[in-house]
């Protein structure tokens, strides 16, 4: 039996224990909620953005941690800007000039809340390519930013839009994910990245570029970094959860030094530093000599799927949907013809398939735009085949 003391204890949480304001701005991700649906049952899901497990580079990670206590330091407190060798292998990779550093953080996301939480005021203007990535959303959300929206095309933003929207001014940030993106599977052409880096340039404007897909590529040649087309400030953003794993939840921004040096504080402020064990692991990882040839199998094994997935769409489907064939990443972003992508996501759960309707990447939906993410890489190709064979039975029920 409850006491009245502990009624009453309990009533005064409910009255005192309100959410900061800024909560009301953030939408809770549908994606994460429809993975929590699909655990343990028979649903197939081509809705979570997630690598195949059985492709993790296991018997490396295995190597790795037996070789931990080697370094017995990485179970002690260390720097906030990462393990200093993996720093050091990671800025001698990726060439960093001198006047440019790296902050290693938990996962890619973690950067991108910690730039928005270092450089935006409630209010503050971000222009971000749509439909956006969900995760970022959430970030500009929970900084009270105003998030204004760039139509995408099949070669990246629609470039009329991004000059109309900067040439208003105040815009703090242009946030891009130039290979592959997520949800459209876009690679940019290289004339859009030569005039997205003018256009910001000239207005001013610093970029947020993401680019975890970038080296998931099946076919096409290898195209700049917007950010390496710059003259003025940007922040790039790289993850390892797609090409290690996902749940070691290691990423990195790199940036200059003096635009790094608040995101450091802030880290330090929220969670001291990402875990050392993990970033030895990674960096035993990186210098592995299998571990290109663990990519090379990434990049055939998720490129055949790609093409599994587009040719099973296009036998079973046929002209109820369109798409356009993607270069790399994860997903595959299907145009719906007649039916309302809300309603089939629900007919697909009942035929034990996850969708995730197009409408979840817009801030407050997108009228009459029907679409779908599909994501290839979590399955085999006769598994996709048979979430195709499923996804047409939910097309054909409505
Ligand atoms: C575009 C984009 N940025 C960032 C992330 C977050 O990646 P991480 O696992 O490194 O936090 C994702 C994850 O799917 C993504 O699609």
């Amino acid at each position: 039996m409850l006491t009245r003391r502990v009624l009453l204890f309990i009533r005064a949480k409910e009255v005192f224990m309100l959410p900061a304001q800024r909560m009301a701005s953030v939408q809770p991700s549908y994606i994460r909620n429809i993975l929590k649906a699909t655990q343990g049952n028979n649903v197939m899901s081509l809705a979570g953005g997630l690598p195949d497990e059985r492709l993790f580079p296991t018997r490396l990670l295995d190597n790795a941690a037996r070789e931990l206590d080697q370094n017995i330091e990485v179970y002690q407190y260390g720097l906030t800007r990462g393990l200093p060798a993996l720093v050091e292998h990671l800025c001698a990779e990726n060439n960093l000039p001198s006047d440019e550093q790296l902050l290693i953080t938990t996962g890619s996301q973690q950067g991108l809340d910690l730039i928005c939480r270092a450089y935006l005021n409630p209010d503050d203007r971000v222009l971000a390519e749509a439909p956006v990535y969900l995760g970022a959303l959430q970030a500009f959300q929970l900084a009270q930013a105003k998030v204004g929206l760039i139509d995408a095309t099949s070669k990246g933003p629609d470039l009329d839009q991004l000059e109309a929207k900067l040439a208003k001014g105040c815009v703090k940030f242009f946030y891009a994910v130039p290979d592959f993106h997520n949800p459209t599977g876009t690679c940019w052409s290289k004339a859009t990245r030569i005039a997205v880096a003018e256009l910001l340039d000239r207005y001013e404007v610093a970029l947020i570029e993401d680019v975890p897909y970038r080296q998931l590529r099946y076919s096409g040649e290898h195209l700049p970094l917007v950010s390496s087309l710059m003259k003025g400030d940007f922040f790039l953003l790289n993850s390892f959860s797609k090409i290690a794993t996902s749940g070691m939840r290691l990423g990195c921004v790199q940036a200059t030094k003096k635009l790094l040096q608040p995101l450091i504080t802030i880290k330090q402020a929220s969670d001291l530093h990402t875990a050392l064990p993990m970033q030895q692991m990674l960096l035993s990882l990186l210098q592995a000599p299998e571990f290109e040839g663990h990519i090379a199998s990434l990049r055939h094994h998720y490129g055949q799927r790609a093409q599994a997935l587009a040719n099973a769409l296009i036998s079973q489907i046929g002209g109820r949907l369109t798409f356009n064939e993607v270069e790399g990443g994860m997903f595959l972003w299907a145009r719906i013809n007649c039916v309302n992508a809300v309603s089939l996501a629900q007919e697909c759960l009942k035929n034990d398939l996850a969708v995730v309707p197009g409408q979840a990447f817009w801030p407050e939906g997108k009228a009459g735009y029907q679409a779908i993410r599909l994501n290839f890489t979590r399955l085999a190709p006769a598994d996709l085949e048979k979430a195709v064979g499923r996804l047409s039975s939910a097309m054909s029920a409505l």
